[in-house]
């Protein structure tokens, strides 16, 4: 399996055709997780071409969008715009974002899977930035290899680095996706919702 470092412009192709690389509908796990979470401000980790944060949108949450794809970002305002809904869009690389204290209701990461060190930064600011009762709705890819603890970690690291949350429900294991033509068939993943107490 390579892992290697993937920029932008990486993701600009991959999001370039006209289909959702990885559909037009939600996450399961998010949509699981989300009539959990209190409505108010969410910000989306890599939200990617927009599917999570329009059925955020359609749930009433205000919603942010942070990528560093261009292109992403493009299709998800339009798939906002198809669903008559209102998402704020931001143009960033996670490795430039500051996560500011006491400011989200809801942080979802959602097969945002930066680099380790980048990973990490915003792990250990999460707790901060959410407001009292906030909650982080986190799915992500586990590697079975070497890059266990880099870009794909297990969910004991993962838990490590979002304490002082506390932890509602976490599980690592097998699963099916369904999720555009990326997202096909069985992969080990990490779920987590974790609130501030
Ligand atoms: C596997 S896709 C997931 C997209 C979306 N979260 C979803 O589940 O449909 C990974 C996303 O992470 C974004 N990404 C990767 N590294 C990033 C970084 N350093 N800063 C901002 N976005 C990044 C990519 O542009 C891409 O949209």
């Amino acid at each position: 399996m390579s892992h290697e470092k993937k920029g932008s412009r990486y993701w600009d192709d991959r999001f370039s055709k006209q289909a959702y690389a990885y559909g037009e509908a939600p996450n399961d796990f998010l949509v699981w997780a989300a009539p959990q979470v209190k409505k108010g401000k969410v910000i989306s980790l890599s939200e990617g071409e927009g599917r999570n944060a329009v059925y955020l949108a359609q749930l009433g949450f205000e919603v942010t969008a942070v990528d560093f794809s261009s292109v992403g970002l493009a299709k998800a305002q339009a798939l906002a715009e198809k669903h008559q809904v209102k998402i704020e869009c931001v143009l960033a690389d996670l490795n430039d974002l500051q996560l500011e204290p006491n400011t989200w209701d809801v942080v979802v990461s959602v097969f945002s899977q930066p680099e380790s060190p980048i990973r990490q930064r915003l792990n250990a600011q999460l707790a901060s930035s959410l407001k009292m009762g906030g909650a982080l709705i986190h799915e992500s890819k586990v590697s079975e290899d070497e890059d266990a603890s880099g870009k794909y970690p297990g969910i004991a690291l993962l838990q490590r680095e979002i304490a002082p949350l506390h932890v509602s429900f976490a599980h690592q294991g097998s699963r099916i996706l369904a999720e555009g033509s990326y997202h096909v068939g069985s992969h080990t993943t990490a779920q987590i919702l974790a609130f501030r107490v």
